[in-house]
């Protein structure tokens, strides 16, 4: 397997002083879908954001492709690693979906002509070709979140981060987003990393990444991870539905 995304000893935080990541390490490889989990204010986000070169860390290393991270190619970052968040509605910048998706490719100067196939093309992966020509306030939060997820996949980047994504949609919308993180790991071939409270999905994961406190508690594979039952308890995280299943 190749490794797409390494984190080894990061250490960051917001203030002076009060660090919120502690040598954080993992090693992603190409084509995984990683689940991030843990309690409220344990740093998930945090990763997100310096995932994406939103936020330097104060010490450790960060590769991508096996390339050292540094001042001079920060910006391999955020060309190669897309994000989702929680909120759709703070994600739609277009007046109708067709600009919404065009926005990112007008920045990144694509051929007009060349733009056009793109927007067709992602619509009709995420099956909004029916909206384009509609304003947000006419989507329902799943729809929106669609158009953001149509918008990333337009930069075509190798690594798409879910942060909480379907934390506020209804759980019609919830199930087709969590299906569309599969698809994309499976006919896309993109790493999914999806910052989650739902065990439901995590099970579906290649590995879970257990943060708590800033600190890795745990990288492994599903099945490892909630057969620890201390540690699933310690982490307040609720056992996937098919294990409660297995156990009654
Ligand atoms: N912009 C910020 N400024 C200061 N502290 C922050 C900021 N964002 C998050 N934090 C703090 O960092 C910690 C981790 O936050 P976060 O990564 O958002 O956690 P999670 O996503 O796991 O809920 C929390 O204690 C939070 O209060
Ligand atoms: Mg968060």
């Amino acid at each position: 397997m190749k490794k797409i995304i390494e984190f080894n000893k990061i250490n960051f935080g917001y203030e002076k002083n009060l660090p919120i990541l502690k040598d954080v390490s993992f090693v992603i490889n190409e084509g995984e879908y990683i689940c991030v989990v843990g309690h409220n204010g344990c740093g998930k986000s945090t990763i997100s954001k310096i995932l994406i070169g939103l936020l330097k860390p104060w010490s450790g290393e960060i590769k991508l492709f096996d390339q050292i991270i540094d001042q001079s190619n920060y910006h391999l970052l955020r060309e190669n690693i897309g994000v989702i968040f929680q909120n759709p509605e703070n994600q739609f910048v277009g007046l109708t979906v067709e600009d919404d998706i065009a926005f990112g490719l007008e920045n990144k100067q694509i051929d007009p002509l060349k733009m056009e196939n793109i927007i067709t093309s992602v619509a009709k992966t995420l099956k909004i070709d029916k909206l384009l020509k509609l304003g947000p306030q006419n989507l329902s939060g799943g729809e929106k979140q669609k158009v953001a997820i149509a918008s990333i996949l337009a930069m075509e980047p190798k690594i798409i981060v879910f942060d909480e994504a379907t934390a506020m949609l209804d759980p019609k919308s919830k199930k087709e987003i969590k299906n569309l993180m599969l698809e994309l790991k499976q006919k896309y071939h993109k790493t999914i990393i999806s910052i989650t409270h739902d065990m439901d999905e995590a099970v579906n994961a290649d590995k879970i990444l257990l943060m708590n406190s800033g600190q890795v508690q745990d990288f492994a594979p599903p099945f490892t991870i909630f057969q620890q039952k201390d540690k699933v308890k310690d982490a307040a995280l609720d056992q996937p539905f098919i294990l409660k299943l297995s156990t009654e």
